[in-house]
C-alpha cells in the first residue's frame, strides 16, 4: 500500500529512521544508538555549580547526555526551594513554553508533594504511592504535546521515590529490534485513546485518540504517549496493538536499558519526555518529599546551530 494512502503509515516520518520503509537509515541510527547508549546512570550524572546559570562546559555536558539518551540528571549543591531553578535551567535549553496544566500553580511549575487538599489529593502524583510507567501528557491535545520535562528535587523523601528512566527512543529501537509490525501498530493514529475526565461542570477534558510514537517536529525527533495505566484508557482493539503493548511492558519490566536514580537535594532530571515510573515512598514529616516539575511544549535544544544560546539571565552567552 501507498504509505500516503496507509493511515498506519501517518504518524512516523516516511524517511529517516524513523520510517519503517526506511531500513537503511534505521540501520545506522540503530548502531550509533546502542553504540552511544549509557549503561549505567551515573554515565547520565553531571555535576554543576548553579543549574541556573551553567558553565559552558557544563551545559555541553548536559546536551551530550540528552543527545544520546535523551535525558540527564544534574547534580547541584543548590537545595533551595526556588522555582527559578527549573525555569532558569530550561530556558538555556531552548524550553519556554510551560504546559500549564489544570494542577499546575499559576506559574506553569507543578509542586508535587503530598498534598490533602482537593482537587490534588485525589491525583496519585499528590500522593506517596507509585506511579507506574508514563510520559506526561499522554492525555493532551497535539498543540499542547510535551516534549520536555525537569523534574528538580528541592527534598527526597525519607524512604524511596525512586525514578527508573527509559529513553523513549531505545523502547522503539527494542521493540523494532523484536519485531516491526509492533512499531506499525503503535505508531496508528488511533492505538491509544484516553477517555474524557469530567468534573462538576461536565467535559474537563475531552478525549484524546493517538499513536504512541509519533514525529510531529521539523527536526523529525521521535517522541511518545504512553500510560501503563489499565484503568481509563482504550487500546486499539487488535491483536497486533495487544502484542505490541504487551511487548513494551516486558520491555518497561526486564530490559537493562531501563537506568534507575533516587534524586537527592539539588539534583534533577533533565529530559525529553522520556518513559519514567516512581517508587511509593515515605516520608519524614518534618521534610516532606518536595519536587518541582516543569513540563515544556518545547523540544530541547541540543546543539549551537538550533538557536542562539542563553543562559538563565536571559543573557546571551555567546555573544550573538
Ligand atoms: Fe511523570
Amino acid at each position: 500500500m501507498n504509505a500516503l494512502c496507509d493511515p498506519l503509515a501517518t504518524a512516523l516520518a516516511r524517511r529517516g529512521p524513523f520510517s519503517l520503509e526506511d531500513v537503511d537509515a534505521y540501520r545506522r541510527w540503530s548502531e550509533r544508538k546502542l553504540r552511544d547508549y549509557p549503561n549505567a546512570i551515573d554515565k547520565l550524572v553531571v555535576e554543576v555549580r548553579d543549574p541556573r546559570s551553567l558553565s559552558p562546559s557544563e551545559r555541553g555536558a548536559l546536551a551530550d547526555r540528552c543527545r544520546r539518551a535523551n535525558m540527564a540528571v544534574y547534580a547541584s549543591c543548590i537545595d533551595l526551594a526556588d522555582k527559578q531553578i527549573p525555569r532558569a535551567l530550561g530556558r538555556q535549553f531552548g524550553l519556554a513554553r510551560l504546559d500549564g496544566n489544570w494542577l499546575a500553580d499559576d506559574d506553569g511549575i507543578s509542586r508535587i508533594e503530598v498534598s490533602a487538599a482537593q482537587p490534588r489529593s485525589e491525583f496519585i502524583p499528590y500522593s506517596d504511592r507509585p506511579i507506574s510507567w508514563h510520559t506526561d501528557g499522554y492525555y493532551n491535545a497535539p498543540p499542547l504535546r510535551v516534549r520536555s520535562l525537569i523534574l528538580h528535587c528541592v527534598r527526597p523523601a525519607a524512604e524511596g521515590g525512586d525514578n527508573a528512566l527509559l529513553d523513549h527512543e531505545m523502547a522503539y529501537l527494542l521493540l523494532r529490534e523484536q519485531n516491526p509490525e509492533y512499531v506499525r501498530a503503535l505508531s496508528a493514529p488511533d492505538a491509544m485513546t484516553i477517555p474524557e475526565r469530567c468534573d462538576e461542570h461536565g467535559v474537563a477534558r475531552s478525549e484524546q485518540t493517538g499513536p504512541v510514537f509519533f514525529v510531529d517536529s521539523p527536526g523529525g525527533r521521535l517522541y511518545m504517549r504512553y500510560t501503563a495505566r489499565t484503568r481509563s484508557i482504550r487500546w486499539r482493539s487488535d491483536a497486533a496493538t495487544r502484542a505490541a503493548v504487551a511487548c513494551l511492558e516486558s520491555i518497561l519490566a526486564n530490559s537493562p536499558a531501563v537506568l534507575r536514580t533516587r534524586l537527592g537535594a539539588g539534583m534533577g532530571l533533565l529530559c525529553a519526555n522520556v518513559l519514567h515510573n516512581r517508587s511509593g515512598f515515605v516520608d519524614a514529616p518534618q521534610v516532606p518529599r518536595l519536587m518541582f516539575r516543569a513540563r515544556y511544549h518545547d523540544e530541547l535544544l541540543l546543539y549551537n546551530h538550533e538557536q542562539p544560546l542563553f543562559n538563565g539571565r536571559g543573557d546571551n552567552q555567546h555573544g550573538i
